[in-house]
This record gives C-alpha cells, structure tokens and sequence, in this order.
C-alpha cells in the first residue's frame, strides 16, 4: 500500500513538473534558431517616396479611419524605410540568427503590373539585405504581408483570378532582384486573415474592407492557393537551380480548446487547414468541404460557396513546400452552435467561437494566453501533416508599450517552454522561432494602441527613435546562452541595473 503511495505521489509531481515547465530542458537544442520579423507597411513608412504606390492599407485607413482604434495609419510608422540599419544595429545586438521583414507590393510595381517597375523601390530592398547580411544576419523575405497595390483591388483585388498571374509575376521580379541572396521566403503571410477580414464586413475589419457577404472570402482563399502554387512551380523552374532557397506560406493558427477533441478538429481545419490541407495533403478538409456544401444549400445557393478545384489543381497545389511555417498567438474556445439543432446555421464551422474565463487576458483585442495551447498545436500539426520541418514566424504578445515589459517576457518563456516540451518530450520538428516583433509597429485596426515590440520606438517623436526594453536585454541573455532564462522579477537587480544603465542611452545597446 504505501509503494502505491509512493508511486502516486511521484507521479503527480512529475506530472505537475512537467506541465508546470520544471522537469523540462531549457536549452536550446543545436542548430535551432531565433529570429525576428516585420512587415512592410507596419514598420516602412516613406508611404510616398521614390515612386511608391498606393497600396489597399493606404486606401483603407485613409477611407475608413474609424475603423482604426487610435484614427492613426502606416504613413510613417517606425520609419524603418529610413532607419533600417538601426533596426539591423539591434538585430545584430541581440544576436538573432534572422529577420524576417515583407516586400512593399506597390513599393515595386505601383500599379501592381509590370509596366512600370520602380527600381528605387528594389534598391531599398537591396539595401536592407546587404546591410544584414554584413551582419550575418539572415535575411527571411515575405512576399506579401496583406498591403497589395490599390489598383489591383479596384478589379476585385483577391477575388479576381487575374490576380494570379500578377502576383506570379511580381514574385519573379523580386526572385531575379533579390535571390542570390535570399535563401528562404515567404510568398503570403496569414491569407486565412485578409481574406475572413478584408473581404466581409465584421467587427474586425481590415483593408481592402469590402462586404462581400460569405461568398468572397473564399473566393480569396482559392486566388491565394493558386499563386501561391504557381509562385512555387515558377520557382522550381526558373530558379531554384540556381539559387536553391526554400518556400513556403506563412499560415495562421490558433490554439483550439472545446470540451468534444472533435470540435477541436472542425475548429483547426477551417482555419490552419483551409491553407495547410490542400498545400500538405491535397484539396481542402473534407470537414470543409461537407460543412460549407451543406450551409450553402441551407442558405438557398445552387452550389458551395467553397470554390471546387480540379483534379489538376488539386495535385499542383499539393506539395509546394519546402518547410512548414506558421504564426500563433491566441487560443479560441470552441462550442457546437446550438441554434444547428433547430435547423438554423449561423456559421460554416456549426461553432461559436469564445474563450474561458479563467484565460489570461493581454492588452491586446483577443489575444489570450495559454501556453498548453500552443503546445497541443504543435503535436496537431506534427500529427497531420507527418512531422514536417516547423519554423514558427511570428510568436509575441501585445501590451501597452511598458519599457519594463514583464508581461512579454513571461510570454515568450512560457510558450517556448511548451515549444521545447513538444520537441524534446514529443519528437516535434521545429526549428526556428520567430519573435514578433523586433520594434514597436503600427498594429493594423489598433493602430499605435498596442505594442509588440521587444525594443520600443516613440511615435510622438518624429525623429521616432527606438530604445531598449526589459525583454530586449532578456532576450539577448538568453539568446547568448541558447537557453530560456527566469522570468525577471521586480527585485532582479542585476537586470535592472543593466536596464536602467542601458536606457540612459539613445540607439543600440551594446
Ligand atoms: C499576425 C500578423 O502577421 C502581424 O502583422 C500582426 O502584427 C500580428 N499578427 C499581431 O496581430
């Protein structure tokens, strides 16, 4: 009887260790690496400099500022456009393996065709990657990070097919400018967002902010898979011989929690497996499929609002990866719509979408925190799409812009303890984390309101100069010592004395 004890005892403290973080190995496992990223119209500003067109978040926040939470927009933003070796003196400071930052569209073709290619526009790009490159920095290139040229949208934008080739073509351009010496990219960020959010009217509407009922937000979703696919195979025979980089998308994917797993399933597969499924396994979830068929049918249309791909698209959108990327922030709290019981669909998922009271909340509009979440998404996406080479490209968490930033620092640790928990306990295949973000930014619908930056810029001024945080010098320790470090606490003298000595000062610490 008391071995029983024995062994209950010691198992409990094993299972409060290892959900608790403690019992885990924070070190860092070899060759794994720590990066950092923006996105152009976020940090650029310079919105109409050199030959700069006008892109769909130039139009919409200028159109519809109430829309933003604090009136504000990207015209100047961080400044990077003009301070980005400041930006790349932090980079380097910190000793970060990459940067990951986005290509202005209409910054290069400003009317998104190719008649009219602005070579200052390229240059800039040039500039940024020799200037990391000189600091060994790896430079990551997004494509596209939701700020298209307006132009395009005046035809349709994502829901017109010509946007296909277009982008194709825009990703040649900066393939031939840029890729000998961009090893790894990204062709679309998040396009599960733009196209819920840009293209139905909703509280959380973004640019290009159209009201396109429920019909064309997957009609976005079905543009962006092709050119994605086609950028991929353009890729393949044009360049890669050559060049030898990796591709791939950069998806959005929440933590699901419900009390039925199969929730959690329907849930994760009308967000990160609408993209992820047809690109990893072939054609869109079946969930999808017979959910958005049946609600369709129920709301009166004579076929599915999910647009159907053929045979042949099917096996030419399959496998354009090269590794698997994804950005996490939030965990969302599933449950059945009840109202399906009566014969009314609400939603394509059947679920309402919630969260637990007992989540921590942040500064941010829905962005809660819930490490085991991301854990669990980790072995979901290790579990379906068969352990797939994972780079996170965005992890952070918003606050007010406090320059002692406890709240980002005990983010970070407790989600990459998840993260080493499901590489080292679970066999996941992750190999690069991406901090979002290095500087404070513009944040789309909250504007200036907000703040993810692990070093912070003060937009009041105009010069707008940056200045170090708690987390930066915690994210350099730890990044010197490839091993996650205690969370600071008010009475870490060491760290705030090296803070306060630090912060006296103006640009990069050293
Ligand atoms: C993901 C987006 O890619 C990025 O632009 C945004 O700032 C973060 N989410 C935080 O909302």
């Amino acid at each position: 009887m008391k071995q029983v004890w024995i062994i209950v005892i010691f198992s409990y403290v094993a299972f409060v260790g290892i959900t608790s973080g403690k019992g885990v190995d924070l070190t860092f496992p070899k060759g794994f690496l720590i990066g950092t990223a923006t996105s152009s119209y976020q940090v650029e500003g310079a919105w109409n400099v050199s030959g700069r067109g006008e892109s769909v978040w130039d139009w919409f926040t200028k159109t519809k500022p109430e829309r933003i939470a604090d009136g504000s927009n990207g015209d100047t933003t961080s400044n990077s456009y003009y301070k980005y070796k400041e930006d790349v003196k932090y980079i380097k400071s910190l000793g970060l393996d990459y940067y990951r930052f986005s290509i202005s569209w209409s910054r290069i073709l400003p009317t998104g065709y190719t008649n009219q290619i602005n070579k200052d526009g390229i240059q800039y790009y040039k500039n940024l990657i020799n200037e990391l490159l000189e600091n060994g920095i790896e430079p990551i290139v997004t494509l596209y990070h939701w700020d298209h040229p307006q132009f395009l949208e005046e035809m349709g934008g994502w829901t017109n097919e010509i946007i296909v080739d277009l982008f194709v073509d825009y990703a040649r351009i900066m393939f031939k400018a840029l890729g000998d010496k961009v090893q790894r990219w990204v062709t679309i960020n998040e396009p599960t967002l733009i196209c819920r959010y840009g293209y139905y009217v909703n509280s959380l509407q973004i640019a290009p902010g159209k009201d396109l009922g429920d019909v064309g937000v997957y009609l976005c979703g079905h543009n962006i898979l092709k050119a994605h696919a086609k950028t991929y195979h353009m890729y393949d025979k044009e360049f890669r011989a050559t060049q030898n980089g990796q591709l791939s998308i950069a998806l959005q994917c929440m933590g699901y929690v419900a009390a039925d797993g199969n929730d959690v399933d329907t849930a994760f597969q009308f967000d990160c497996g609408w993209m992820a499924h047809p690109i990893y396994k072939g054609d869109y979830p079946e969930i999808m499929k017979s959910r958005v068929a049946l609600v369709s049918k129920a709301q009166g249309y004579s076929r599915s609002r999910l647009p159907r791909f053929s045979k042949k698209w099917i096996s030419y959108i399959k496998g354009t990866w090269d590794y698997f990327a994804f950005n996490h922030y939030t965990p969302v709290y599933v449950t059945r719509d009840p109202d399906e019981r009566k014969g009314i669909y609400n939603s394509d998922t059947g679920l309402i979408n919630g969260i637990l009271p007992s989540w921590e909340a942040s500064a941010g509009i829905g962005f809660y925190v819930l490490p085991s979440a991301f854990g669990d998404l980790l072995r979901k996406l290790k579990d379906e799409y068969d352990n797939p080479p994972v780079w996170i490209t965005e992890n952070g968490c918003p606050d007010h812009g406090e320059i002692e930033d406890y709240n980002r620092i005990r983010y970070h640790y407790l989600y990459l303890t998840e993260l080493l928990k499901a590489v080292k306990r679970d066999g996941c295949n992750v190999k690069a984390y991406t901090i979002w973000s290095i500087i404070d930014l513009f944040e789309w619908n909250s504007g200036f309101t907000v703040k993810f930056g692990i070093v912070s810029v003060d937009f009041d001024d105009p010069s707008t100069p940056r200045s170090p945080k708690l987390s930066t010098y915690w994210w350099k320790n730890v990044i010197k010592s490839r091993k996650l470090l205690p969370i600071p606490t008010n009475s870490s003298m060491m760290l705030k004395k090296e803070f306060s000595s630090c912060h006296a000062r103006s640009g990069p610490f050293s």
